[in-house]
């Protein structure tokens, strides 16, 4: 008697558990794209490398160009080609535009009013239009020219300096050490209109406690434990909350000072700037821009503006390096267009077209956003004759499209030519080659990201020789794990002057 009541509980009660399990309801009620077996609980975090980028490639291949993936029962779909990327960021991009928030990020966010982690809705689109037509219009971004030039050219005076000292002469230098420097100097006087450095090197009081909020933030983000996918986790970490929170107030206060010192010059002298707080400021009443909205955007620039430069330059360096066909040509178009008796400029550029394809190629084998930033389904919608339900996370790899050998003619070759063949556009009109993204959520500083890295490339290589000293076979040209993927070893590299002593001095501007 007690079996004929007990048996169908018990099937009931093991029917009711595994639909509310997601994994198994999906595979229920959807199509969905292929994919390793998921484990319960863990998904597939068991067999998720570190490298993500990798791994997913590799799993394209075996599972195919679309597939699935669980973190706990977070579902993602991947995709890996430009067709399916098409489908993604083109034919779906008002379905496929939200973000999912980690906890997190949702506290940091505060649960999304800036714009790297709004979901679109009208917010978004607000914020939106503000950088489009405000933060990062082409007259604003030519305004702040004086500072990218400012900063590459203490960048290049920095590393000439150290190449003196006798005992760095001939020495390699760990070339990300400048190029940080530099993207963290540019950022700062771009997002927060002030240098935190003075020309020693040396940091004030709040470059300090900018520094610590940086390097705590780096420190948070390596923290990302596995209570990010298995929410119920989270009482594991409780020492990570009290992090967070110290981190989120520290941050708070460090923008609030800047921003009440900026309203009080600004009551004074009655100008503005071109930087970003100033026009935020200035803009706060026309957009309805409240003050989570404010820091938020500004802490966006700082954490999307900084290590993508550095990133790409690393890797340019690098690439150069190990062509030196490649570092030879671009030199002699400088050498031609430049000449070597003045420094190179932004307005030298249009006139660079060999120096542009070699920014390029860059972004194209070495997307520092390999996997783009994730995008979230807002509604249950098709990709790739599959099924992607409302919530899962899609992310598109650019990094994996980039090298893909149906559309791109050796494809891991550095072979800036190919763009000189073909004019592939990056900034999202062309699915081959996305490294800003493409659609609502493109990049809003590709251009300026363009400019930077070209100028940094192209003053790296007007400037300096460059070479390893244990050859370049030996130099590692993996990928570090993250979210944006630095070169796994640093660059360490020998770099000889070319051209006269007096080009190697800064040429410093005050805030513009
Ligand atoms: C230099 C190279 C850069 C690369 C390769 C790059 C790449 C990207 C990518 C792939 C995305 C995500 C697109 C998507 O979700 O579909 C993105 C978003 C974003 N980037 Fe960049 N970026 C660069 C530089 C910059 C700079 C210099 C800034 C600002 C100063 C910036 C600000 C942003 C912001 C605010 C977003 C979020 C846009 C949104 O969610 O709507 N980026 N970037």
């Amino acid at each position: 008697m007690a079996a004929a009541i007990l048996l169908p509980l018990a099937v009931a009660l093991l029917a009711v558990f595994l639909l509310a399990y997601k994994p198994f309801r999906h595979r229920l009620l959807y199509k969905l794209p292929p994919g390793p077996r998921p484990l319960p609980i863990v998904g597939n975090l068991y067999d998720v490398k570190p490298l993500l980028v990798r791994c997913f490639t590799d799993w394209s291949r075996i599972y195919g160009p679309i597939f699935s993936v669980y973190r706990g029962s977070h579902l993602s779909v991947v995709v890996n080609t430009a067709a399916l990327a098409k489908e993604v960021l083109k034919d779906n991009d008002h379905l496929l535009a939200d973000r999912n928030r980690t906890p997190q990020i949702n506290k940091f966010s505060k649960g999304g009013k800036d714009l790297i982690w709004a979901d679109y809705g009208p917010h978004y689109v607000k914020v939106r239009k503000l950088c489009t037509l405000e933060l990062f219009s082409a007259k604003r971004i030519d305004g702040l020219r004086p500072i990218r030039e400012d900063e590459v050219t203490a960048m290049v005076e920095s590393i000439y300096k150290d190449s003196l000292k006798p005992e760095k002469k001939g020495e390699e230098v760990v070339v990300r050490e400048y190029l940080g420097m530099m993207a963290f100097l540019h950022i700062t006087r771009l997002s927060f209109g002030k240098r935190f450095v003075d020309s020693d090197g040396v940091y004030d009081a709040q470059g300090e406690e900018l520094k610590w909020i940086l390097n705590n933030s780096i420190k948070l983000g390596m923290r990302k434990s596995w209570s990010e996918f298995i929410p119920w986790l989270r009482f594991l970490f409780k020492d990570e909350e009290e992090a967070l929170q110290e981190h989120d107030s520290r941050g708070g206060r460090f923008t609030k000072l800047i921003l009440e010192e900026h309203a009080a010059a600004r009551r004074k002298t009655g100008s503005t700037k071109n930087h970003f707080v100033d026009a935020l400021l200035t803009l706060r009443k026309d957009y309805d821009l409240g003050e989570d909205t404010i820091i938020g955007l500004l802490w966006d620039m700082i954490s999307a503006g900084m290590d993508t430069t550095t990133i790409t330059v690393e890797w340019a360096v690098a690439e150069l390096i190990r062509n030196p066909r490649v570092l030879r040509k671009v030199q002699q178009e400088l050498d031609g267009v430049v000449g070597r008796d003045r420094l190179m400029t932004e307005a030298d550029i249009p006139n660079l077209p060999y120096l542009r394809c070699v920014a390029k190629e860059c972004f194209r084998l070495h997307p520092p956003t390999p996997l783009m930033l994730p995008h979230k389904a807002s509604a249950d919608v098709k990709i790739g004759g599959y099924d992607v339900p409302k919530g899962t996370t899609v992310s598109v790899n650019a990094w994996a499209i980039a090298r893909d050998p149906a559309i791109w003619k050796e494809p891991l070759e550095f072979r800036p030519e190919r763009f000189e063949e073909e004019d592939v556009d990056m900034k999202g009109t062309d699915f081959r080659l996305v490294p800003f993204g493409s659609g609502r959520r493109l990049c809003p500083g590709a251009q300026l990201g363009i400019n930077l890295v070209t100028s940094m490339i192209g003053h790296l290589v007007h400037h300096f020789d460059w070479s390893v000293k244990g050859g370049v076979e030996g130099m590692d040209m993996m990928e570090q794990p993250g979210t944006v993927t630095y070169m796994r070893t640093p660059l360490r590299a020998v770099p000889v002057a070319r051209l006269p002593e007096h080009l190697y001095r800064r040429i410093a501007v005050g805030n513009v």
